[in-house]
């Protein structure tokens, strides 16, 4: 049986859940860690999900439990994209390891939660988007035949804009979520002016089609590596100072520069349920009530 699903996660009344999507075209500027984080922080508290992973690095696969060796012989999300498989043959349970080998008792699966895995052939994308635009649609094609009960949809993006980003992005609408994840340094937060511009480039090239919703929007960016009463370097004070000063109105309450967020890929698990008494947990599980996912389990 179904379950009852809140309209909030259906704009519109449409068939596919609400999408977040984590993109900045900045690479190493925390998209993957918030976006691993925050779906297995939704998971945890009730909200079902399946995170895609459009990032030839593979990193959000790993983190959700599927590194090369388990990913041999899988379908990935290069399948959907040449229309070789459906969104339930790609998806996997999103799991972390407890234990050596590749047996089910070497991992703990998270309920609610699914994986689209990456793979390193995923850089070809935007070739084989070029070369066939039928391929255009591949993300159009899984959101309209979509019939299941998740809530969200999380995506994680490489750090480009090219032909494959667009292919999703213009697949939001307003009430969607494009949210950017970057470090707080100067450098890394004025690269949300080409973010920006890319979107407006969307909307504009979307606005009188009726077939896409063509308006990716940004409605929450998240800063990360802010400063501690230990963590004091000039620069993080300096970018945390100019995101509020340039967008105070959209950012959610800040994640704190912690070195246990490296460990997230030593032990390829994420944060939350790594380590959830890291001041980085602490701080996404603020952010998560504020944006709209309280506890309900
Ligand atoms: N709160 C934090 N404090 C300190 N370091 C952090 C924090 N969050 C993430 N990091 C570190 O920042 C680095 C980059 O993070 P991540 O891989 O999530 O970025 P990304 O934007 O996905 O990168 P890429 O573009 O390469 O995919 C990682 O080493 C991660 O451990
Ligand atoms: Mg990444």
């Amino acid at each position: 049986m179904k379950r009852t699903i809140e309209p909030r996660f259906r704009p519109k009344g449409r068939n596919w859940p609400k999408i977040y999507a984590f993109i900045v075209e900045c690479g190493g500027s925390t998209k993957s860690t918030s976006a691993t984080s925050m779906a297995a922080e939704g998971a945890l508290r009730g909200y079902t999900g399946v995170v895609f992973d459009l990032d030839a690095n593979r990193s959000t696969t790993t983190i959700l439990g599927y590194d090369a060796e388990a990913m041999e012989g899988r379908k990935t999300v290069l399948d959907l994209i040449h229309g070789t498989a459906t969104l339930d043959e790609v998806a996997l349970p999103a799991r972390y390891r407890i234990g050596d080998g590749y047996d089910d008792d070497a991992f703990v699966y998270i309920p609610g939660l699914r994986v689209v895995p990456s793979c390193k052939e995923m850089s070809t994308a935007d070739t084989a988007i070029a070369e066939d635009a039928d391929r255009q649609d591949w993300f159009a094609e899984i959101l309209r035949s979509y019939e299941g009960d998740d809530d969200v949809f999380w995506i994680d993006f490489p750090a480009s804009y090219g032909k494959m980003v667009y292919s999703v992005i213009r697949m939001l609408d307003e009430e969607d979520c494009v949210i950017p994840s970057v470090r707080a340094d100067p450098k890394d937060v004025k690269l949300l002016i080409p973010l920006f511009e890319e979107l407006e480039r969307v909307r504009d090239k979307n606005r009188l089609r009726r077939s896409v919703p063509g308006r990716p929007t940004v409605n929450h960016l998240i800063l990360t590596g802010t400063p501690t009463p230990s963590y004091t370097e000039a620069s993080a004070r300096k970018a945390t100072a100019l995101a509020e000063s340039l967008y105070g109105d959209i950012l959610t309450p800040y994640i704190r520069y912690s070195a246990d967020a490296k460990k997230l890929y030593d032990d390829f698990c994420p944060l939350p349920i790594l380590l959830p008494n890291s001041v980085p947990a602490v701080d996404y599980r603020k952010l998560m009530t504020c944006i709209g996912f309280p506890d309900r389990t």
